[in-house]
């Protein structure tokens, strides 16, 4: 197959939230910009995002960012690095102002702000209180900042490959990265983007589970291209379960709903959240809320006819208040629980949402990796930002609303890093490899040649169903154990699956396969972390942790307080310390006890 070739000063793949922001900062810089993207820009999985975004505004209530810290760094329950949750913080009200100049239509308060909105972990006093910290469009924010930022975007003349598919990342022989191969989905040919610098923003993988949130564009692209070129993945047993997933369709009810007075019930009608965490209520962590549920449904006091999931009630607000800030929710319950939640609840199971772990970045955007006894090294010319990036902000647990924080401060962040390295003559155009198309071309010429291996859907299923029941909201050491080898197993099917009838395939026929490579990494990575993490910490609880005054909550910071790297050659693990500064949970009263809402 004849490979072309497209020179720029930057490629950045993923034109999400973290793609455009990172983009629009190097196209205005003058820098030369490809973005690659599976679908239209405004189509990427950030449009999904529906509550807001955070920010210390203090639009409604007093706040300030050293609140917010505190909140992050207990909602991360203490694996989050500080200087980057730091900067994140700090960074908050400019990027959302930025935003607001963009021409992103924010909701209003009556004197004209930005409407802020409470959601789960977020407080006032350190802990005491919520507070209304997420700047909403109704309940379409991702959507609005996505159309604000692509218009940006247009008018800084980025340059825009639509329905193309990134497939390797390439590397020279000094470990640098110089580009990535992809391929357009219409023609099915191959291409190579040689770059100075090359920005992953490819978002989350969220469909390794079987029930969840995510797009079916989620299959985790980059951090599987970052995995096969060596790169480790970064604390990748940590998976965000949303507690309001729509019972049996998964699709997200915001955290919104709650921060608007929404309440949770089980099938006697009790508010049971005010047993699990008395002060926050139904707006504790997103971990602790899902468990809660869980722990209801398992003990018989679930909802409908399988007792299989609970309410979340808004029927106590007024029409207006959730034709105004709650639309899309509405007519989502209509279509997909057949039930107009202004007149009964909605019935919402935790769903698969979001993957804490990802690809190692500092708080610039570069890539970071152990070497010669450094466990950061940037990696020269790669950075990544956004769901696909572990900064790490979220740590063990993400709060609500912090997403599309991280997208923008990080995605602004990586940007400027590489427009200052390019000014400062850092950033040479080097030399591609011999090989630079090889491990692509391979790939897609073993679809063409397979015989006798199982259908992609097949495999794919199996790797949904084994994630889902072995490192779901809950884990146990016998499943988890089990679910390694089951994934493995599963990973070996998916190196011979074949597109059977080629006389007829369609190229999206080839992106999935190629897709599932992708998703086999995270999947490998996300059970065979879980396993070896011995301990409860965040949105990961095991059955065997124990819980006393030495490991609060089953967290064990003795042995435990540490990165995981997991290494795609040999499965090989790795550790490396947490930022603790300038919150140390050795000195700090609130993690010496269980965290607690
Ligand atoms: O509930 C939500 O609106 C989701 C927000 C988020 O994941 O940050």
């Amino acid at each position: 197959m004849k490979v072309a070739k497209h020179t720029f000063d930057a490629v950045i793949v993923g034109a999400g939230g973290a793609g455009l922001r990172a983009a629009l900062q190097l196209s205005e810089a003058g820098m030369k910009t490809a973005v690659l993207t599976k679908v239209f820009p405004t189509r990427s999985h950030t449009v999904a995002a529906q509550g807001g975004v955070a920010a210390s505004l203090g639009n409604s209530t007093e706040d300030n960012w050293h609140w917010h810290m505190y909140d992050t760094v207990k909602g991360s329950d203490w694996l989050g690095d500080q200087d980057a949750i730091e900067f994140m913080v700090k960074k908050a009200n400019e990027v959302v102002v930025e935003l607001e100049h963009y021409g992103m239509p924010f909701d209003r308060t009556d004197n004209g702000k930005i409407y802020q909105r409470p959601f789960g972990g977020h407080s006032q006093n350190y802990g005491q209180t919520p507070v209304s910290r997420s700047c909403a469009a109704a309940d379409r924010t991702g959507h609005a900042m996505l159309h604000a930022l692509y218009q940006r975007n247009v008018r800084a003349n980025t340059q825009f490959f639509v329905e193309w598919m990134a497939l390797d990342l390439i590397r020279n022989e000094d470990g640098d990265v110089v580009g990535v191969t992809a391929m357009e989905m219409e023609t099915g040919e191959v291409s190579i983007f040689h770059a100075r610098a090359t920005i992953f923003a490819t978002g989350g993988a969220g469909r390794i589970y079987y029930s969840s949130t995510n797009a079916f564009i989620n299959t985790g692209d980059g951090v599987g291209m970052a995995a096969r070129a060596g790169i480790p993945l970064e604390d990748m047993e940590f998976w965000q379960f949303h507690p309001t997933g729509v019972a049996g369709a998964g699709v997200l009810i915001t955290e919104g709903v709650r921060g608007e007075g929404g309440i949770l019930r089980n099938a006697s009608g009790e508010r049971f959240m005010e047993r699990y965490a008395p002060n926050l209520k139904d707006l504790a962590s997103r971990d602790v809320v899902s468990r809660s549920m869980v722990t209801e449904i398992n003990e018989g006091r679930g909802c409908g006819s399988e007792k299989d999931h609970v309410l979340l009630d808004i029927t106590h607000l007024s029409p207006e208040t959730i034709m105004k800030r709650l639309p899309g929710i509405r007519e989502i319950s209509i279509q997909f629980a057949g039930v107009d939640p202004i007149k009964a609840p909605i019935p919402v199971v935790p769903t698969c949402h979001y993957q804490m772990g990802g690809i190692p970045t500092n708080y610039k955007g570069q890539v970071i990796v152990p070497k010669d006894g450094n466990p950061n090294v940037p990696v020269h010319g790669f950075y990544a930002a956004g769901e696909c990036a572990c900064a790490s902000v979220h740590g063990a647990n993400r709060l609500g609303t912090n997403s599309l924080l991280d997208l923008l401060v990080f995605g602004k962040s990586a940007g400027e890093t590489v427009v200052a390295d390019f000014k400062a003559g850092q950033l040479p155009l080097k030399a591609l490899p011999a090989n630079a198309a090889d491990a692509s071309l391979a790939r897609i010429n073993r679809l063409e040649k397979q015989t006798g291996g199982e259908e992609v859907n097949d495999v794919r299923l199996e790797m949904q169903r084994t994630m889902q029941k072995h490192a779901g909201v809950f884990r146990f050491a016998d499943m988890l154990k089990e679910g390694v080898t089951r994934i493995k197993a599963v990973a070996e099917r998916a190196k011979v699956t074949q597109i059977k009838d080629k006389s007829q395939v369609w190229n999206t026929a080839r992106m999935e396969a190629l897709e599932l490579d992708n998703l086999i990494e995270v999947a490998k990575a996300t059970m065979i972390s879980a396993e070896a993490r011995k301990e409860s910490r965040g949105a990961h609880v095991r059955d065997d942790a124990i819980d006393c005054a030495e490991t609060p909550n089953g967290r064990d910071d003795k042995n435990w307080l540490k990165h995981t790297l997991w290494y795609s050659e040999g499965n090989r693990l790795d550790y490396k310390p947490v930022n603790l500064q300038p919150m140390s949970p050795e000195v700090e009263p609130i993690a010496l006890a269980k965290r607690t809402y």
